[in-house]
């Protein structure tokens, strides 16, 4: 495909990705499209197999379906429906169909958690890890008290009062969060440089939750 081709496809996608994404709550916003799209083209460095445009069109649209999901209260998977949204976005704008197969690949498995379509492709793997490193390090941290905040949650709690507690709850805190998931993310990566960026994220948020326990409980 030309570089004045791939340009203009992108140029729209991302158009099109920011107006539907804008005003998503903060933490699928755009900026997290954004954030997503350069982790996977720093992991896409260092795997020169990866077909670079692929990875980039796919992390632009990886979410582009999480309003449905939202506004159904999860009744729809943002992943299933996203390939069909990023399906008609990319007939749209002119993609090569030889790439619009692969693109949907990578979003129906995005957030492959034993269910569903494992990660397959290399570029699909290179998106899995990418979208799991925003919830790991300081990004990580950032996210689940932004999270927290807007479920009007405490802004701390003991390790028995997270982990006894319900999602949503007032007891859903970023430290819940990081108990139940965030901590567990790091195992989780697909690609080697994913695992390595993210055990290096991860050690600063280990290192973040001990603190705040050792400022409030010791
Ligand atoms: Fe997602
Ligand atoms: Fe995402």
């Amino acid at each position: 495909m030309s570089e004045q081709l791939i340009g203009n496809i992108m140029n729209n996608v991302i158009a099109r990705v920011r107006a539907e994404l804008e005003y998503a709550p903060g933490c699928h916003d755009f900026d997290h499209t954004l954030r997503v799209l350069r982790n996977a083209e720093k992991i896409a460095e260092e795997l020169p197999e990866a077909n670079l445009q692929i990875v980039r069109l796919s992390a632009l649209l990886h979410d582009i379906a999480r309003p449905e999901e939202m506004a159904s209260k999860g009744a729809v998977c943002h992943a299933v429906l996203g390939i069909d949204k990023a399906e008609q976005i990319l007939t749209e704008f002119d993609c090569p169909k030889l790439f619009i197969p692969r693109v949907c690949a990578c979003i129906g498995s995005h957030r492959f958690r034993g269910d569903g379509p494992e990660p397959e492709s290399v570029e699909a793997k290179i998106i899995f890890d990418a979208d799991k490193l925003d919830s790991i390090g300081a990004v990580g941290v950032g996210r689940a008290f932004h999270f927290a905040g807007r479920e009007n949650a405490r802004l701390h709690n003991t390790e028995q009062e997270a982990i006894n507690s319900a999602p949503y709850s007032r007891e859903d805190s970023a430290y819940r969060e990081y108990l139940v998931k965030l901590r567990l993310l790091e195992s989780r990566m697909l690609t080697l440089p994913g695992k390595k960026l993210a055990a290096e994220r991860a050690e600063f948020m280990h290192l973040f939750f001990r603190q705040l326990n050792r400022e409030i409980y010791d």
